[in-house]
């Protein structure tokens, strides 16, 4: 099945109206064809809401209708409408494939699968046997466990984890092999939001002869489209990986995972089309070999759900900066970490790394921010860079109080004690136990994954709500606690 079937079957009815209109219209010159619904040259907020919701041709109706048939129906042997067996495609999930790839800047194709996890395993088996990948080293855990203790026993992977914040560049080039077939990296990483930077390694795995270098693929599920587009300059990736269940879906009710491949100018201008179009076909026959595939309801709620994904991924950065700066002025906080902060190490390669959509927003903030005057204009140079923030508890200079972070999570209102992130609410967790819990001890501290550690999802609700909540629990957890306990115990001796 190609999916440009069904993209010229919604088309061509509508250029079949527009015809029978020229020829009542002018006698002689014909009035061009309709233009098609959306194309990649569209903004991101109409590519998010019109490439993959074309019309229905059938009823005309506005929303595409849930297909969920598992079987399609054949007029002759091998002849039918694009759609054969769900697994293979089914309209939802095609709707949904090319949404990914028209908003994905200089994307071409995107292949969806029933979770971020089962994306990424399908990247690593495409790779065949004794593949080596270089990977940042604070990857995603799920990832970190897939490369070392599957595809190295399953299919002999060698996997090098690179800090590449510290490494020089001979370093990184030293680590590369013959067999390495793969860079990979996440923006920014998870729970510590490290923003390595991005655009100068990939600007030196790019000055290795292109049909020997490895490959690039970015994790962005942390950023989304919105913020950052790895397939195009200056990070100009080879995939685009994203874990849908989070930002992309934005309402935690969805599973899913997808990998975006650059189009066919882009792979041309890199150097590695005809590479390109062999991984789309290996990962494509993978995808339907494992069948580890989003169902139709599934892909139906993503592409709703990534309509509003642009007004949500602003509302995320502008609450979360508002809440970081909030944090770095309290004293029961030790350390705030979020990259559109002007002290973060990696605020450089934040902004270097802005998609052009985001770019314009994170302008238009700071223009806005710049005008504001006295105690409301804090940090110079700050910007909004996604909703995920991550803060160590305590006072400065004091020792660490093991229970407190553990503390503030059971005492917020708001912010749901729960893995996972990017929706609509907002979320905490404890990454030392919860997320990383089964990252070895010393790894973690090494990390940075500390007890005192406490990461925030901030969602969409009103930001003044979000700060009292924070506050209140800020305060009891260092020190209002122990008042508490005590007046709990006079009342109870009472
Ligand atoms: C950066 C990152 N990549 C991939 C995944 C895996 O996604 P999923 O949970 O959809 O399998 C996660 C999950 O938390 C993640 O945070």
């Amino acid at each position: 099945m190609s999916p440009s079937i069904v993209q010229s079957n919604g088309h061509s009815n509508g250029h079949t109206a527009t015809n029978g209109h020229a020829t009542n219209g002018s006698q002689s010159t014909p009035l061009p064809a309709k233009p098609t619904h959306a194309n990649t040259s569209d903004g991101f907020s109409t590519r998010a809401i019109h490439i993959g919701s074309e019309h229905s041709s059938e009823t005309g109706a506005v929303i595409p209708p849930i297909s969920l048939s598992t079987t399609y129906a054949q007029s002759a042997v091998g002849v039918h409408k694009g759609f054969e067996y769900t697994r293979s495609l089914n309209p939802n999930r095609d709707s949904l494939e090319r949404m990914l790839a028209g908003l994905e800047t200089n994307g071409g194709k995107a292949l969806a699968f029933a979770s971020g996890s089962a994306t990424t395993a399908t990247i690593l088996q495409a790779l065949g046997t004794g593949a080596h990948v270089l990977s940042i080293n604070d990857v995603y855990g799920g990832t970190f466990r897939y490369m070392s203790k599957v595809a190295s026993q399953l299919q002999g992977l060698e996997t090098t984890f690179v800090d590449f914040d510290s490494a020089t560049d001979e370093e990184v080039l030293a680590s590369i092999r013959p067999n390495t077939k793969l860079i990979w990296i996440e923006t920014p990483t998870n729970p510590t939001l490290r923003l390595p930077p991005i655009a100068h390694i990939t600007s030196l795995i790019h000055s290795l002869p292109a049909a020997s270098r490895p490959l690039i693929a970015i994790d962005s599920t942390f950023l989304s489209p919105f913020y950052v587009s790895p397939l195009s300059a200056p990070i100009s990736a080879d995939l685009a990986v994203h874990s849908i269940t989070k930002y992309i879906n934005g309402h935690s009710d969805v599973l899913m995972g997808a990998v975006i491949l650059p189009n066919a100018s882009t792979a041309e201008a890199n150097g590695n089309k005809d590479t390109i179009d062999a991984l789309y076909a290996r990962l494509q026959f993978l995808q339907n070999a494992h069948g580890a595939v989003p169902g139709a309801f599934d892909a139906w709620l993503a592409l709703r759900g990534a309509k509003t994904l642009s007004l949500r991924m602003k509302e995320h950065g502008r609450s979360a900066i508002k809440l970081a700066r909030f944090l770095l002025a309290h004293p029961l906080v030790k350390e705030v970490i979020y990259p559109g902060l002007a002290e973060h190490p990696g605020h450089n390669s934040a902004a270097k790394i802005l998609a052009p959509h985001a770019r314009k927003f994170v302008d238009e903030w700071v223009l806005a921010d710049e005008a504001k005057e006295g105690n409301e204009r804090k940090g110079k140079g700050d910007f909004p860079f996604g909703g995920m923030v991550s803060f160590r508890i305590g006072r400065a200079g004091e020792l660490a109080d093991e229970g407190a972070a553990e503390r503030f999570l059971t005492r917020t209102r708001l912010f749901t004690l729960a893995e996972s992130l990017g929706g609509v609410e907002s979320l905490a967790e404890l990454p030392e136990k919860m997320t990383h819990g089964s990252i070895p001890p010393a790894e973690r501290l090494a990390l940075g994954i500390t007890p005192d550690l406490v990461r925030l999802s901030v969602g969409v609700e009103d930001i003044d709500d979000l700060i009292a909540d924070v506050e209140q629990a800020l305060s009891w957890a260092v020190e209002g606690w122990n008042s508490t306990s005590t007046s709990v115990a006079s009342s109870d001796s009472e």
